[in-house]
C-alpha cells in the first residue's frame, strides 16, 4: 500500500499516516465500497479513500445515536467550518481532514462542490419525511451526486475523461438511487437501531403494517413482502441499459462490477431474511472475491490503455482553485442599476414566474458601428446580459431562461462560435464562482453534441456548484433546440415503453414534460426577443406553448434591466386566459385559476 502513496507522490509521513487511516475506515466501514476503489487507477485511489472517510466522518456526526438534534447540527457545523478554515490554511491536525485537504490541492477539486451534501446531510439530523420516490431521489441525488461526480472529475483530471451524458442520463440518476437503496437494505439494521426507516410514504403505505413491524424489528409476512419489493426495485434500477456503452473501458468496468457487487449484496438481503433487522446483510467474502478477482485483471488492463498524469487535466484557473469564502446564509440584491432606477412594484399574483429571452440583435448592433460581429456578442454578454441577470435578481423573479446558442447557430463562421463559447465561460465564472452573496442558480439546458469537453465541463461544475442556490434561476440555453429537447423527450418515453414501465396508451403531456430537461421549471410566462424580429427560432417550443410574447426592435448589446422591467410590467396588465372564456373577475386578476405548470 505505501507503493501506491509513493505513486501517487504522496511522501510527507503525516500525510501519508492521514491517508491510510482513510484507507483503514473505508476497508472496515464499508468493504463492498473499498473494493470499488481497487478498480480506480492505483493514483488515484488514495484520493478516494480521502473523499469517503471525509463524507462518512461528516454523515456520522449527523446520524450519532447520542445527543439532540441541536447538538448533531452544531457537531456536523463545527467540523464543515473546520474544513472551510483548514482548506484556506492549506493544514489540518485531523486525519481524515488533512488527506481530503491534501485531495483538494492536489487534484484542484472544489469545496463547493461538496457543499451540496454537507447541507444535505445538515437536513439530515433534523429528520426527513419523505412521501415519494421522486422526493427520495431527490435526497438521494442531493446527499451523493455531487460524490460521484467529484470521482469523475478525478478521472478527467487525470486525463481519462467520462462522457457528459452519463451525468445527465435519467438512467444514471435511477442507477445511483438503485445503489442507495441497496445500501438502506444493507444496512437497514443500523437505521432501525437509530429508529429510523429512510423509505417513503408511498411504498410504506402499499404494504400496511411493514413498517410499524419494521420499526419494532418484528419480522413479520407484510414486512418480508416489502422487503422483497424493495430488493427486486433495487435490482431493476442497477440493471440500467446502455449505461457503460461508449464508456472508456476503464469506468465500464469500475460500473459494471459495481453493478454485480450490489447485486451480491442484494442476494445477501434475500438470504438474510429476519437476521437483516440485527445485522447488516453483507455477501460471503468468497462472493466479493470472484467478482473482484477477474475485474481487477480487467480493469488494470484497462487503465494501461490511457497514460494517466498525476498532474490534473482540463482544469482552467477559475474553477480550479479551491474557494476560501464560505456561503452566507442570505443572499443579497445586486448592486443597482447606474441611473439609479429601481424595479417597478408588481403585484404577486401578476409577476411572471418564468421569463424567456432571445437575446438577438449582436452582431447587426456591431455592424451598425463598424465592428465586427464578435464585437456586438461581448458587448451583449458584458452589458446587457449581466444588468438583465441583476433586474432580474432584483425585481424578485425565480426563473429566467436565456437563449444563447441554438442548434442552428453551427451555421456560423468557426472564429464566431468560438467567441460566443469563451464569452459563455467567462460569464459562467462570474455567478458560478463569485457572486455566491447574489444566491443565483445557473443551469444549462442543450445538448453535449458538438460542443467542446471543456465548455461542458464548466456548465456542469457551475450547475454543481450553484445547485443549493434558492435565489433568482438563470438557465442558459446552450447548443439548444427546441426540437431537439423534445426529440430526446420523445426517445425516452420510447425507451420507458419498450422497458414496460409505461404504458403507451396512457402517456400524457405530464408524462413528456417529465423527460424535459428541467422537468420542476414552470411554464415560461413571458417571452421577450429583442433585435425586431417576430419568431421564436426553435426556442422552448413546449414549454412556451402559453407564452406571452414581447418583442422589442432595440438590439441586445443595448438592452439594460430597465427594459426587463417594462416588459414584466406589460406583461403585468396582460389577460391570460388559457382556453377559458374571458371572465369579469379573471380580467382583474390577469390570470386564471389554472395556470398549467409542470
Ligand atoms: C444573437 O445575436 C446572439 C446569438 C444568436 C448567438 P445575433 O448574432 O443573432 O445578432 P444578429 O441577429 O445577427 O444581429
Ligand atoms: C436565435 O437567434 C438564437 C439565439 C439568440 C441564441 P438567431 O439570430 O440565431 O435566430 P434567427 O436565425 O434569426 O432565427
Ligand atoms: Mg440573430
Amino acid at each position: 500500500m505505501p507503493g501506491i502513496l509513493t505513486q501517487a507522490a504522496i511522501d510527507d509521513p503525516a500525510l501519508r499516516a492521514a491517508y491510510l487511516h482513510c484507507r483503514r475506515t473505508v476497508r472496515r466501514d464499508d468493504p463492498v465500497e473499498y473494493s470499488i476503489m481497487q478498480l480506480m487507477p492505483p493514483l488515484l485511489r488514495p484520493a478516494c479513500w480521502a473523499m469517503w472517510a471525509a463524507f462518512s466522518a461528516a454523515d456520522d456526526l449527523a446520524d450519532a445515536p447520542a445527543g439532540t438534534t441541536a447538538t448533531r447540527t452544531a457537531q456536523l457545523k463545527a467540523w464543515t467550518t473546520a474544513l472551510e478554515d483548514e482548506l484556506t490554511a492549506g493544514h489540518s491536525d485531523d486525519p481524515v481532514r488533512r488527506a481530503l485537504i491534501d485531495t483538494m490541492h492536489r487534484w484542484r477539486l472544489d469545496l463547493a462542490d461538496l457543499r451540496l451534501s454537507f447541507a444535505t446531510l445538515d437536513g439530515d439530523t433534523r429528520g426527513r419525511h419523505l412521501h415519494t420516490w421522486e422526493q427520495w431521489s431527490v435526497w438521494v441525488g442531493d446527499s451523493n451526486l455531487s460524490w460521484a461526480t467529484q470521482s469523475m472529475t478525478l478521472l478527467a483530471r487525470a486525463g481519462i475523461p467520462v462522457p457528459v451524458w452519463l451525468r445527465r442520463k435519467d438512467s444514471y440518476q435511477r442507477y445511483l438511487d438503485g445503489l442507495y437503496l441497496t445500501d438502506t437494505l444493507t444496512d437497514l439494521a443500523q437505521d432501525l437501531a437509530r429508529g429510523e426507516l429512510n423509505l417513503p410514504t408511498q411504498v410504506l403505505d402499499q404494504f400496511p403494517d411493514a413498517a410499524d413491524h419494521l420499526t419494532a424489528r418484528h419480522w413479520s409476512p407484510a414486512a418480508g413482502a416489502l422487503i422483497a419489493h424493495l430488493t427486486g426495485q433495487a435490482r431493476r434500477w442497477l440493471d440500467q441499459p446502455g449505461l457503460t456503452s461508449t464508456l472508456h473501458p476503464g469506468p465500464a468496468e469500475l460500473l459494471s462490477t459495481a453493478t454485480r457487487l450490489f447485486h451480491a449484496r442484494l442476494d445477501a438481503v434475500q438470504a438474510a431474511g429476519p437476521a437483516l433487522l440485527s445485522r447488516p446483510a453483507v455477501p460471503a467474502p468468497f462472493v466479493r472475491w470472484r467478482i473482484l478477482a477477474r475485474a481487477r485483471t480487467r480493469g488494470a488492463l484497462a487503465w494501461r490503455l490511457t497514460p494517466l498524469s498525476a498532474t490534473p487535466h482540463g482544469s482552467s484557473p477559475g474553477y480550479a482553485l479551491p474557494r476560501q469564502t464560505r456561503p452566507p446564509s442570505k443572499f443579497q440584491p445586486p448592486a443597482p442599476h447606474p441611473s439609479g432606477a429601481r424595479p417597478p412594484t408588481i403585484p404577486a399574483s401578476r409577476m411572471p414566474r418564468h421569463v424567456a429571452v432571445i437575446m438577438d440583435g449582436n452582431g447587426r448592433w456591431a455592424t451598425q458601428r463598424g465592428l465586427p460581429r464578435h464585437e456586438g456578442h461581448r458587448a451583449g454578454a458584458e452589458g446587457a446580459t449581466r444588468d438583465v441577470i441583476c433586474g432580474a435578481a432584483e425585481i424578485g423573479l425565480a426563473h429566467l431562461t436565456l437563449y444563447a446558442f441554438s442548434t442552428e447557430n453551427w451555421k456560423r463562421d468557426t472564429e464566431e462560435i468560438a467567441f460566443l463559447f469563451e464569452s459563455i465561460r467567462n460569464q459562467l465564472r462570474t455567478y458560478a464562482n463569485d457572486k455566491e452573496e447574489l444566491g443565483i442558480r445557473i443551469r444549462w439546458a442543450g445538448s453535449a453534441v458538438g460542443l467542446p469537453q471543456d465548455l461542458i465541463e464548466e456548465l456542469l461544475q457551475a450547475e454543481l456548484r450553484t445547485r443549493h442556490r434558492t435565489g433568482l434561476c438563470v438557465t442558459v440555453c446552450i447548443n439548444y433546440g427546441g426540437r431537439d429537447e423534445l426529440t430526446r423527450a420523445a426517445a425516452q418515453l420510447a425507451r420507458a415503453a419498450a422497458a414496460g414501465d409505461i404504458d403507451p396508451d396512457h402517456v400524457s403531456d405530464t408524462d413528456l414534460a417529465r423527460h424535459l430537461t428541467w422537468p420542476d421549471t414552470p411554464d415560461v410566462d413571458l417571452l421577450w426577443r429583442t433585435g425586431g424580429e417576430q419568431r421564436i427560432s426553435n426556442f422552448l417550443l413546449w414549454q412556451a406553448a402559453y407564452a406571452e410574447l414581447h418583442f422589442t426592435d432595440t438590439n441586445w448589446p443595448d438592452i439594460d434591466r430597465r427594459d426587463l422591467w417594462q416588459a414584466i410590467t406589460e406583461y403585468s396588465v396582460r389577460q391570460r386566459r388559457h382556453g377559458a372564456a374571458p371572465a369579469a373577475d379573471s380580467s382583474k386578476d390577469g390570470t386564471v385559476a389554472h395556470r398549467a405548470c409542470h
